[in-house]
């Protein structure tokens, strides 16, 4: 596997590459990587001949300065769980690389970048698409790989794809799990003990209420998380949602629609973290 820094040195690297008739995949990611983003390399790595994995911390898609300073940026480590993994290129630009002047750029994708994530965090869903078609330009792949754990943001990103036309495929893979359950995330690297320990409260809870939504409404559902959640000390629920998977929006029943997720995001102690489940699938 190379590092490479710049977008002309890849671009060098993937023209020859191209020239051949070779499939390139694309994992978009902010480095920190862990079994989540291993098994988006896998499934890249089996399905193109060429895999490039970015690892850049995005400045524009934070709206917390002091989330982006505590941001876990381990590049060895994740260099070498990408070459145990299969991939070709880690590419590890610099900020002044990717934003050599800044991004005015303006993109909306209302309603589904309006709501959950996108209510909570002005211009987090603006500076991820800034970056993702920075990426995509840079790229050029044939395929790009995004996990359901940012569910919100896969759908986003399919949207831009659709509306701007790039030639591309957007795979969306399945989150990985803890064997208890919490989601992996970069940011778990930043719980204590104690704060981990509430967080299984999260997925449990999203575990419990697809039985009890099985006969219960969708407000007797959304009641059911939320009470569960806010009983627990330490736990500070952000929202819960339960949504049409395609476009984001509240449902009020199951009948609604043929698919229903349930989005949510919990701070445990100063941590924020996000999960969903599936209620009903296509
Ligand atoms: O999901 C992430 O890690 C980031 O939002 C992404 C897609 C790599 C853009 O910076």
């Amino acid at each position: 596997m190379k590092v490479i820094h710049t977008i002309k040195g890849l671009q060098a690297e993937l023209s020859v590459l191209k020239a051949q008739g070779k499939k390139v995949g694309l994992v978009p990611t902010m480095g920190a990587l862990h079994a989540g983003h291993a098994s988006l390399v896998k499934r890249s790595v089996a399905q193109n001949d060429v895999t490039v994995i970015s690892v850049f911390v995005n400045p524009t898609q934070f709206n917390d300065k002091n989330d982006l300073i505590k941001y876990p940026r381990t590049l060895d480590a994740d260099c070498e769980l990408l070459e145990a993994n299969g991939a070709s290129f880690a590419f590890a630009p610099s900020v002044e690389e990717m934003y050599p002047e800044q991004d005015d750029r303006k993109f909306s994708f209302a309603p589904l970048d309006t709501v959950m994530e996108g209510a909570f965090r002005p211009g987090h869903f603006n500076g991820v698409c800034q970056i993702v078609s920075k990426l995509f330009d840079a790229v050029q792949p044939d395929r790009a790989y995004f996990g359901e754990k940012d569910f919100q943001q896969l759908a986003i990103i399919r949207e831009m794809v659709k509306q701007l036309h790039y030639p591309l495929q957007i795979v969306g893979c399945p989150i990985i799990r803890e064997e208890d359950g919490l989601a992996l995330s970069s940011r778990n690297a930043r719980l204590s003990v104690l704060e981990r320990e509430k967080a299984l409260k999260i997925s449990q809870t999203l575990f419990k209420s697809r039985t009890f939504a099985a006969t219960h409404s969708v407000s007797e559902t959304q009641q059911f998380v939320e009470d569960a959640i806010s009983a627990e000390p330490g736990l500070r629920l952000e929202y819960f949602e339960i949504v049409d998977g395609n476009t984001l929006q509240r449902v009020n029943s199951w009948e609604e629609t043929s698919y229903v997720v349930g989005c949510i995001t919990v701070f445990s102690g100063e941590i924020r973290l996000i999960d969903n489940v599936k209620y009903k699938e296509v």
